[in-house]
């Protein structure tokens, strides 16, 4: 059984939590990380690690001097990434991202995630872009792909420039593009 059926098999076993029966597809995998920065030292964080196909594709993106932290909820995912993914760059954490400040205090300068915004009430929603925004540098982004375009809004309560584009093949992903900007 090829990797991609086997990790279609794991999110649908586990569908209340990964909000997926399949990988994001590769167009998304590529668009969510147009924003990060691939300059030296950046410490990029990504929410909803599943198998880690976006991890992958944001280790290529970033500096070998940076830094990706990745949470996931799910322990089995976390083994299976540390087993498919030998990089220094690549921190694993298994908890939630609502638990972002607990394991990190300092800035970031990108956030990239997968995670099921519509299976959260909206008290956690908002929480976790809450605390991301907290974190970021002014003029970073906060990169979130989901399969509906109705938590659009939670993120324009929180981020000053938010977007939206779908993916015009799949037509079911969408991914929100939100920029914390300077208000100095
Ligand atoms: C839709 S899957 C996306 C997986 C993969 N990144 C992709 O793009 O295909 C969402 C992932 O988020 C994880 N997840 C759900 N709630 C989470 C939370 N609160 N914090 C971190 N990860 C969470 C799930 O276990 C699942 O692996």
């Amino acid at each position: 059984m090829n990797q991609k059926i086997k990790t279609s098999i794991a999110f649908t076993k586990n569908l209340l939590v990964t909000g997926a029966i399949t990988e994001t597809s590769r167009e998304v995998e590529v668009d969510i990380c147009k924003y990060i920065s691939k300059e030296d030292h950046k410490t990029v964080v990504e929410f909803g690690m599943g198998h880690g196909n976006i991890t992958r594709e944001i280790l290529k993106t970033i500096s070998p001097t940076s830094k990706l932290y990745a949470f996931e909820v799910n322990k089995s995912f976390c083994e299976h990434v540390r087993e498919t993914i030998t990089d220094d760059r690549l921190i694993i954490i298994n908890d939630g991202a609502e638990n972002l400040k607990k394991h990190i205090t300092g800035n970031i300068d990108a956030v990239v995630s997968s995670i099921p915004f519509s299976f959260f009430s909206k008290k956690k929603g908002l929480a976790i872009i809450q605390s991301a925004h907290d974190l970021l540098r002014h003029n970073t982004y906060y990169s979130q792909v989901l399969y509906t375009k109705f938590n659009f809004k939670k993120f324009q309560q929180i981020f000053q420039e938010c977007y939206m584009v779908s993916n015009k093949k799949t037509i079911t992903e969408h991914i929100y593009y939100c920029k914390k900007i300077s208000t100095l």
